[in-house]
């Protein structure tokens, strides 16, 4: 198939996501021509990724300086890190008209973003994901930022990206678990805005990365992102808008952080949050049991779990939630499903109706 364009419409920064097989080479070009130009760029990766995907690391190597992270996983969304990324930006004369590229998954991406949203008050920035959670979801929309030991993405900055190059012959090499984890994100954005593309992913689950639809489902998955974040970049709607993005990711973050960062991959608990979302739902009468049961299904289809896989204490998990970014005037704000293919957001949900949902999905008194 051949690679596609999906453009985020936000007017004078509207930009280009390319999807599909061989889209890396257009990214060096992208990159070649700005250090052509005489802008001094910088690329951001990590360990795991430049020890997956070498020649491609060498081949950006031969264009600009590559900073390697000091290690894989959320602790490297640190402001250690980031300072890293900014001293090494200092170092190598990156000035206001250069760029950075970032190549790994939603961690590189959000470091480094973050990275180039912040040094010299903003540069320009180019995102070649090499996750499916990256390529679906957090490559898309410019939201970038890292973690303080109070909680995650507590600092960050919104700076949408110059382009996109969704290559997926990168997940050649994403570990299995890896490639399950972003398979939350593509089942969430079915739930919320594409029953199709859910009925899709219950019929070929599971889906594997050189699958014929794949670069099809990701196109889908960042038409759709792209469609909210046009409507609401800075996600300041009341009802609704880029907050439906987070459909699970209240009770996700929350697995997260209580069982400690690293024993779930983000995306496991994501879909660990959609299961309890999906509960909440039909306990308040927003979808069916039945319309549960086909989430918990899909996911357990795709290779993730719909509980905790073991015990985590309630009001642990309940403290973490009102820590909440989507909390509003000290009320937690859940986004809830209205059937599948749709969903809404609501301020009013008890923090009862919350436990129990908790409860159903694993966690202990
Ligand atoms: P990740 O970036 O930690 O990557 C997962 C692992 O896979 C890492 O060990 C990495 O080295 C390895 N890896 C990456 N690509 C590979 C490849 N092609 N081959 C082999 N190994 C490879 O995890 P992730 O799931 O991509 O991202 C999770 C992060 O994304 C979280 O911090 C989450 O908060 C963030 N996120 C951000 C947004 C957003 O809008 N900014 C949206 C969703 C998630
Ligand atoms: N992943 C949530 C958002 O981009 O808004």
């Amino acid at each position: 198939m051949p690679a596609e364009t999906v453009t985020v419409e936000l007017g004078r920064r509207s930009y280009p996501v390319r999807i599909g097989a061989g889209v890396r080479r257009e990214a060096l070009a992208a990159a070649k021509a700005r250090v052509d130009a005489g802008r001094r760029c910088a690329a951001i990766t990590s360990p795991g990724v430049a020890g997956a995907l070498p020649d491609f690391v060498a081949e950006l190597g031969r264009l600009m300086p590559v900073l390697v992270t000091a290690r894989d996983g959320e602790t490297a969304k640190s402001a250690e890190e980031a300072a890293r990324c900014w001293d090494f930006l200092a170092g190598n004369g990156v000035a206001r008209d250069g760029a950075v590229l970032a190549f790994g998954g939603g961690v590189v991406g959000d470091l480094a973003g973050f990275a180039a949203a912040s040094y010299q008050r903003g540069v320009e920035f180019i995102q070649v994901p090499t996750t499916l959670l990256a390529m679906v979801d957090s490559s898309v929309g410019g939201k970038t930022g890292i973690n303080l030991a109070s909680g995650k993405n507590l600092v960050g900055a919104f700076h949408q990206p110059a382009a996109v190059f969704a290559d997926t012959e990168l997940l050649r090499t994403l570990p299995g678990r890896e490639f399950a984890a972003g398979m939350a994100e593509v089942i969430k954005h079915g739930l919320i805005a594409d029953a199709d593309l859910f009925g899709l992913l219950e019929q070929n689950a599971p889906l594997a990365w050189n699958h014929a639809l794949l670069p099809a489902v990701v196109r889908r998955c960042v038409e759709i992102k792209a469609g909210v974040v046009a409507g609401d970049e800075r996600e300041t709607s009341a009802h609704g808008g880029r907050a439906l993005l987070n459909l699970g990711h209240t009770f996700g973050h929350a697995v997260e952080a209580v069982a400690g960062y690293g024993t779930y991959l983000h995306g496991e608990a994501v879909a660990i949050g959609l299961a309890m979302a999906a509960s909440l739902s039909s306990e308040l009468g927003r979808c069916t049991p039945a319309q549960t049961e086909r989430v918990r299904a899909v996911l357990t289809a795709h290779g993730l779990p719909d509980r905790l896989r073991g015990p985590l204490p309630v009001d642990r998990l309940l403290e973490a939630m009102r820590r909440d970014k989507k909390v509003r005037g000290g009320r937690m704000r859940f986004v809830l499903l209205e059937g599948v293919g749709a969903a809404s957001t609501d301020d009013g949900v008890t923090e009862e109706a919350a436990v129990r949902a908790l409860l159903a999905g694993g966690a202990a008194r």
